[in-house]
């Protein structure tokens, strides 16, 4: 405790329990005192701790290959990819690889601006979608915010579950909607299937990318694999994290065909899928 107390940065208040190890939904502090593990390393830990099945492919992960960038293929991200590819969505079809959830919706906001070339961005009061400063500015908690203003320009907060307040702020200027399906730190709001539904049609119809936050819903934490799934809702861009890597940080973004289809997007994945150039031949290389 000591040691923690000197020297982490603070940023968060915590409890007097010094948390030793953890076998599925239980935890046992230094004393030997077992818990019920109701935080699941917030939203995190939904296989448990200690699962067998999550520590054997760490474990031979490390053992064989402990990174590799998306600049080389790789057998078992492909696999990955091709089970991801089955549990979202159906229209949800490539997907961009990141850390966390804060980093998923970065990466959402950056395509929805790309695809699109519209500023702004539509988000919901109470809506909570991570701390670094994109995913920030769509955070909606003041107390969040305010220490770190200027946040970036064009994002709007409105009513959650208020298709009124959505329609009468979505215009030719908005990139995106982004929504949770479940407000989490907002409270357990859902949102209900006939918002999500018709804020799927507005988007569709303005010309605006619907983003749902599934950072915290996603991998089963309704009973659906993805909370939107539940409404018959698709959106064109879902981030993903939290429990997608059973402990392990990592998030990911869900895509639909309207943003690569878009011409601006076109453009830049066009010059993401070049090749590198062949090599010229070294004069020193060995034949
Ligand atoms: C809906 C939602 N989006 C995004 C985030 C941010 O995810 P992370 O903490 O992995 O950056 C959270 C975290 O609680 C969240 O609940």
């Amino acid at each position: 405790m000591d040691s923690e107390s000197r020297l982490a940065s603070g940023v968060y208040a915590k409890r007097d329990i010094v948390i030793a190890r953890g076998k599925d939904a239980t935890l046992w502090d230094k004393q030997g005192r077992a818990y019920i593990d109701c935080v699941s390393g917030q939203g995190v830990s939904t296989l448990g701790h200690a699962n067998e099945a999550v520590a054997r492919a760490i474990y031979e992960q490390a053992q064989t290959l402990i990174s590799c960038p998306e600049i080389f293929y790789n057998d078992v991200r492909a696999d990955f990819l091709e089970l991801l590819s089955t549990v979202v969505p159906a229209g949800l079809n490539r997907f961009f690889l990141c850390n966390s959830g804060a980093e998923a919706n970065e990466t959402a906001l950056k395509f929805a601006r790309l695809s699109t070339g519209r500023p702004n961005v539509v988000s919901t009061v109470r809506g909570f979608h991570g701390r670094t400063m994109g995913a920030l500015s769509a955070t909606f908690e003041p107390k969040y915010r305010e220490p770190f203003q200027p946040l970036l320009s064009g994002f709007s907060h409105v009513a959650f579950n208020n298709l009124e307040a959505l329609t009468n702020a979505v215009n030719d200027q908005t990139a995106a909607v982004i929504v949770e399906a479940v407000q989490g730190e907002g409270g357990v709001h859902p949102a209900s299937d006939d918002y999500l539904r018709g804020a799927r049609a507005l988007c569709r119809e303005r010309g605006a990318l619907l983003i749902i936050d599934e950072v915290q819903t996603g991998f089963a934490r309704t009973g659906a694999w993805f909370a939107c799934m539940r409404s018959g809702v698709t959106p064109d861009l879902m981030p993903m994290g939290k429990a997608i890597g059973g402990g392990v940080p990592m998030g990911a973004v869900g895509i639909g065909d309207a943003v690569r289809t878009s011409p601006r997007a076109r453009m830049v994945v066009l010059l993401a899928a070049t090749r590198w150039p062949a090599r010229p031949a070294s004069p020193h290389s060995r034949r």
